[in-house]
């Protein structure tokens, strides 16, 4: 077990656009997923990209826990499993746009609401170098954009498009109240 310490927003390598990896089933992947399990452990988080963890490769880890996606999407949503994807494609399904809250972990302490494709189809490798190819909506979609977008050098502030919406964890509560009460401003 390895917690390595998460880079954070102005490290340089969180800018850097990841390296394909070329043996998915190999012993050097093996370690560095388990690296990225524990240090995701360790911090609480739905995701994770080798980047955060100072290794610049295409790997990235999520899960969409069944409580988290009833909430943001509805009863009928499904949870989906602690999943590794590897030199991940996305595609959008379709042109349709959605706003949603989203954290990470190398922006500690802060929500905002990013817009995101609410359709889109992923494709990659698995742990074991087995191809990926699934459609995925709503929450699900959006932590995939989310956690392939480091490793393109992206976070998630640059994908937003109203920075009033850039808010501390320890008022986001409130602030998401006064949304729902129209006193936004
Ligand atoms: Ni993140």
């Amino acid at each position: 077990m390895a917690v390595r310490d998460i880079l954070k927003m102005g490290n340089p390598l969180l800018r850097t656009a990841a390296a394909e990896v070329k043996n998915p089933a190999s012993s050097e992947i093996a370690a560095l997923l388990q690296d990225m399990r524990d240090s995701m452990a360790a911090a609480g988080g739905v995701g994770i990209a080798a980047p955060q963890i100072g290794i610049s490769k295409q790997v990235v880890i999520f899960e969409v826990p069944q409580a988290r996606v009833e909430k943001e999407d509805g009863d009928g949503a499904r949870g989906v499993p602690s999943t590794v994807l590897i030199n991940p494609k996305i595609e959008p399904l379709s042109d349709e746009i959605a706003l949603g809250w989203e954290g990470c972990l190398s922006v500690p302490g802060l929500r905002g609401l990013v817009p995101r494709y609410t359709h889109i189809r992923y494709r990659g490798l698995d742990a074991e170098g087995g191809a990926i190819d699934v459609e995925a909506k709503g929450f699900h979609a959006r932590v995939v954009q989310h956690e392939c977008d480091h490793l393109l050098g992206i976070l998630y502030p640059e994908r937003m498009t109203d920075m009033r919406f850039l808010v501390y964890e320890s008022e986001a509560k409130a602030f998401m109240e006064g949304l729902q009460q129209g006193r936004a401003e």
